[in-house]
């Protein structure tokens, strides 16, 4: 992928001596979150660094992506060096750098891959590119120290729905994904049309909790020849159509009962999708992961039906469901152990699919 396909600029060198602690120093850069973070082992978070660009892109009402470079190019420094600072170690202790490259935002990637490989060259320390998604699902690794693979795990965020088995470390098997909007998208969407603002997941998340679910009944995207893929521009379009419909008619619309109704329809698509798919392939740990796996509805609802199942339910804390670093070192650990080294071609590749390399 010298920038799209190109297989050699990733190498598998020897596998590494996981006998001594090693210490990776981590960077996210794909949407609106600069982060950093140092991470010991793949499992133990020395710090975890996010400056936020939530303020900066409300103004446009969503993320504006040449914003979104500038303003990561302005605090990347800042955030590695108190990552560092706050785990106590200087670049020093690191022994590879790893950063995300794909998908994304092509500018704000740049911007981490960029400077990850200027560390890494000037100290000498292995690069190890990271895929986003990967990042996501490693999310998970973290406070649960009894995970391995192999388990599924739903991806859900404001760029990706998948739904797939995590065979291996870094080895997925899709079976699922949208079709058309993700699912943190359908969230921003609603959340903008009943004048909620950016970013629209968390602010629909806190209304619901005030509305009735099962107030208005919306779609739940069915699609015929795939059980595991995801529509969700129906419920999206159900909810304008609603919403359009009230006005014309001068009605008013009780919002925390829209916000709840629409979280519901969606909600309840993932999981039957992620329990048929569960139990097809005989998975009994279930794991979700990225910015929607913070939906207070979700985790419950997930929760519950694992419950009834005796499936093993895994989630990580709401801030680490969100872009962060932390996932990156790792997603990054486990890439490291295996072998993967990137080159000094490594490139920013916004529509890096997963399990691509
Ligand atoms: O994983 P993430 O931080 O970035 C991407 O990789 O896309 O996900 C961001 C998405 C946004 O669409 C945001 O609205 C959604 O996750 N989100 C939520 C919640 N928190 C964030 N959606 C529903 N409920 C939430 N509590
Ligand atoms: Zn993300």
């Amino acid at each position: 992928m010298a920038v799209n396909g190109d297989k050699q600029m990733q190498q598998i060198t020897e596998k590494t001596d996981t006998s001594k602690d090693i210490k990776i120093l981590a960077i996210e850069s794909s949407c609106d979150e600069t982060a950093a973070a140092v991470v010991l082992n793949g499992r133990t978070v020395l710090s975890n660094v996010i400056s936020s660009q939530i303020a900066l892109h409300t103004l446009y009402g969503g993320v504006v992506p040449e914003l979104a470079s500038r303003k990561h190019i302005e605090k990347i420094n800042q955030v590695i060096e108190q990552a560092l600072a706050d785990a106590q170690v200087t670049l020093d202790d690191i022994d590879a750098i790893g950063v995300t490259y794909g998908p994304g935002l092509v500018g704000a990637l740049l911007v981490g891959v960029a400077e990850a490989k200027a560390i890494a060259y000037a100290r000498k320390l292995p690069l190890v590119g990271v895929h986003h998604i990967e990042g996501h699902v490693s999310a998970n690794y973290i406070e649960h120290p009894d995970l391995e693979p192999p388990f599924l795990c739903l991806i859900v965020s404001g760029g990706h729905t998948h739904l797939v088995i995590v065979r291996d470390y870094g080895e997925f098997e899709i079976l699922g994904r949208t079709r058309d909007d993700a699912a943190g998208e359908a969230f921003d969407k609603v959340a903008r049309a009943i004048g909620l603002g950016y970013p629209g997941g968390p602010k629909v998340d806190k209304l619901a909790r005030e509305g009735n679910p099962d107030a208005i009944v919306f779609p739940k995207g069915k699609l015929g020849d795939n059980p595991y893929d995801f529509s969700f521009s129906g419920v999206k379009s159900a909810v304008l159509n609603y919403l359009n419909s009230a006005s014309m008619k001068g009605e008013e619309v009780n919002r925390a009962d829209l916000a709840a109704s629409f979280q519901k329809s969606v909600v309840d698509v993932l999981v039957e999708h992620t329990m048929l798919a569960a139990k097809e392939y005989g998975m009994k740990k279930v794991a979700i992961a990225g910015g929607v796996a913070s939906n207070g509805a979700l985790r419950e609802a997930m929760e519950k039906a694992c419950r009834r199942r005796k499936y093993t339910f895994y989630r990580p804390s709401p801030i680490l469901c969100t872009d962060n670093a932390a996932m990156i070192g790792t997603a990054a650990y486990y890439e490291y152990i295996k072998g993967t080294r990137h080159g000094w071609d490594l490139n920013a590749i916004p529509n890096l699919k997963l399990g691509e390399r």
